[in-house]
């Protein structure tokens, strides 16, 4: 997102810090690319606090980019000092991204407590469930229409004991919304307050109308209340 431009962060990792106050990730070549794409600053700090508040042991992001989110979520684990692990799976770290977002983790110190998982979601997440992988927190980032954002929630509700949190990021896409309502509706979870302020960005009439359906533009947590399979033939309106 190009307005994270020379913004300061809370979250104390010089290297996520400079890319949030300069405006640019710097690649192995020492090359410099635009952001364009990280959370917002405030989002990151979110996510800081979150991960520090309920101490995850492993967490998982659906897309990394230039690693901001993977860096304000590894900053955390390693204050915990608990041994807890970031994997991060995005298809195109190394290709469309220049691989700057483990560079990144690597020039901070955190390369030891991530994995990468380089493929697109519906491949690396089935995987991480044959693995029998545990997550305690998943953040969904990655390609955002509505199919992906759902298969990410899916996948990542399997991953998740009770008592587990999922994130949503840009959660005033009318496709990540969607997602929401299926979450709200189909599942038992419960929306956690993170400190963020709500967003109903637009005119009056798009602002007051977002308002009035709850698509809240900011970053949005839920908890896992119960594991609950819907009867097979369950359908709810969403
Ligand atoms: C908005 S960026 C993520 C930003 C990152 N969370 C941050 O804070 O810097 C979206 C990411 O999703 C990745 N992506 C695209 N298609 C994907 C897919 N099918 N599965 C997982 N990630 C995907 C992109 O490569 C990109 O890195």
């Amino acid at each position: 997102m190009s307005d994270n431009a020379a913004k300061s962060i809370n979250v104390p990792c010089p290297v996520l810090q400079e890319m949030y106050a300069t405006g640019h990730a710097v690649d192995l070549a020492g090359k410099k690319h635009p952001i364009e794409s990280a959370i917002q600053p405030d989002f990151s700090e979110a996510l800081y606090r979150l991960i520090k508040a309920r101490r995850p042991n492993r967490v998982l992001e659906i897309g990394m980019a230039y690693g901001a989110s993977s860096l304000a979520i590894l900053a955390a684990l390693s204050e915990l000092g608990e041994g807890g692990e970031l994997i991060s799976i995005d298809p195109a770290q190394s290709n469309g991204w220049h691989s700057i977002g483990v560079h990144n983790v690597a020039r901070a110190g955190f390369a030891d407590a991530h994995r990468l998982i380089e493929k697109p979601d519906y491949l690396g997440l089935p995987e991480l469930l044959q693995e029998k992988v545990s997550i305690d927190l998943g953040y969904i980032d990655g390609w955002h229409t509505f199919d992906h954002a759902l298969l990410d929630f899916f996948y990542i509700d399997k991953l998740l004991p009770v008592g587990g949190v999922v994130g949503f990021n840009d959660c005033g896409w009318k496709s990540v919304f969607k997602a929401i309502r299926f979450v709200e509706t189909h599942r038992d979870y419960r929306e956690i307050d993170v400190g963020l302020a709500p967003q109903y960005p637009g005119g009056p009439v798009a602002s007051l109308a977002k308002r009035f359906i709850g698509r809240n533009g900011s970053d949005r947590y839920f908890e896992k209340r119960k594991e609950w399979q819907s009867a097979h033939n369950f359908y709810a309106p969403f």
